[in-house]
């Protein structure tokens, strides 16, 4: 084998499965077999395989211009789609920075906050501040970010910069603990906090864990009295993934800097953008060179990509997939209230996710194998299963999941 896949012990798993096309919530394989992507594919495929609309633009595109550098030249594509997507984010994100994945969008949020301080002649801001369990990317900087309390990171922890984990609440009780350990903490070290980052409402490789807007807002609003500059990570959580286009829309406070990837495409083209306020782009409005924000990628802003991106933000927006959405979202609440309790420790939803921690990794992976063998592709993260499926998915097919899964429970 020449490949070496990612997040892969090449050595104990099984030899990758060839797929050679996908249509909807589909993927076939080399053999003809059919699959149901549960997982949207890493969490991208918001609208199905092979969606024709946006295979059709991405094509149109490429027939057109396929590429420019985006330093000292711009293209409709990239500008028709922060026009879409300025009707959808909260009214302060008004700047776009373009990059190519979910680490590179939260990469250039902590330059850019950091930077902002440095801009204004404020040089000891360093410190972030995450949630406990949060996952930003695997690039030393989103790494960082999250800090060691990640354990998909923690054996590069010696490169990591200052980090001020808050205690991930369980319960509504202890929700005030994390307050108060995080108003502690602020009262002695605020001067030196640069930026707040979260993924807001749902950490999604942490094992899709969830916790209440209630909560969010308090970190907030805890954090942004002194000036600290707050960060959200919607990289999975954008684009309806929460029930709501951002999860931002359901807590009274906007983020000064948001990160978005994953389904911004549709699932199409590898794009992010880092969006943020007319406040901190100002900061890097100068006659000096030194105070612009001296980042870029050789495809950033890609045509193609932005034309995948305008495509999939329309179809977004259709009543059948706004419908669908809702129902996907039902669907689970129903669901999840009908499992057995046997070997379920507990479940959640948060709109098109939802999330059972099975009482054992081995039941977990057990569970996966048999979702396989009846055709449904599903991921587990140690004893957590989730279904998390592209909006086109059918009704009877989310609901045979459920029903394979409750056989197996039982
Ligand atoms: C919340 C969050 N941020 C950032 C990333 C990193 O995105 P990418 O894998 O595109 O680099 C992920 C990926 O899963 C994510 O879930």
């Amino acid at each position: 084998m020449k490949i070496w896949h990612p997040f892969t012990q090449e050595k104990t798993a099984s030899k990758p499965l060839k797929m050679v096309s996908g249509e909807n919530e589909y993927l076939y394989d080399e053999n003809g077999e059919r699959y149901v992507d549960m997982i949207s594919s890493w969490w991208v495929n918001i609208l199905g395989h092979s969606q024709p609309e946006i295979a059709d633009a991405i094509s149109k595109q490429a027939h057109t211009l396929e590429h420019v550098i985006f330093a000292g030249y711009t293209h409709d594509p990239a500008e028709n789609l922060v026009n879409i997507l300025s009707q959808h984010l909260p009214k302060s994100l008004s700047k776009f920075f373009f990059s190519d994945n979910g680490s590179t969008a939260v990469e250039v949020a902590l330059k850019m906050a950091y930077q902002y301080f440095l801009n204004q002649g404020i040089e000891d801001r360093d410190i972030f501040i995450n949630l406990e369990g949060g996952y930003h990317g695997d690039t030393i900087g989103a790494m960082s970010a999250a800090g060691a309390s990640s354990e998909y990171h923690s054996k590069f922890k010696k490169f990591f910069f200052e980090t001020f984990s808050i205690r991930f609440p369980k319960n509504a009780e202890d929700e005030e603990l994390s307050i108060y350990e995080l108003e502690r903490f602020l009262e002695k070290n605020h001067k030196n906090v640069c930026a707040l980052i979260v993924e807001p409402l749902v950490q999604g490789a942490a094992g899709m864990k969830m916790y209440s807007p209630e909560f969010l807002d308090r970190i907030v609003e805890a954090v942004r009295k002194y000036g600290i500059l707050i960060i959200f990570d919607e990289v999975m959580t954008g684009f309806y993934r929460t029930g709501t286009m951002f999860a931002t829309n359901q807590i009274r406070n906007a983020p000064d800097i948001m990160c978005l990837s994953k389904a911004l495409t549709g699932g199409f083209m590898p794009m992010s953008l880092t969006v943020t306020t007319k406040k901190v782009y100002e900061a890097f409005w100068s006659d000096d060179w030194n105070k612009a924000f001296i980042h870029g990628h050789s495809y950033t802003a890609n045509p193609l990509a932005c034309a995948a991106a305008c495509a999939a933000q329309q179809i977004l927006q259709t009543e059948e997939i706004q419908k669908n959405i809702r129902t996907i979202s039902e669907t689970h609440v129903v669901r999840l209230g009908g499992l057995p309790r046997k070997n379920i420790i507990a479940t959640r939803s948060c709109g098109t996710i939802s999330a059972m921690d099975l009482s054992s990794p081995e039941l977990a992976k057990n569970a996966a194998n048999i979702m396989f063998e009846n055709g449904i592709i599903i991921r587990p993260l140690h004893n957590t299963i989730y279904f998390i499926p592209p909006y086109c998915i059918s009704i009877d097919n989310l609901d045979r999941a459920y029903d394979i899964l409750e056989t197996f429970l039982k």
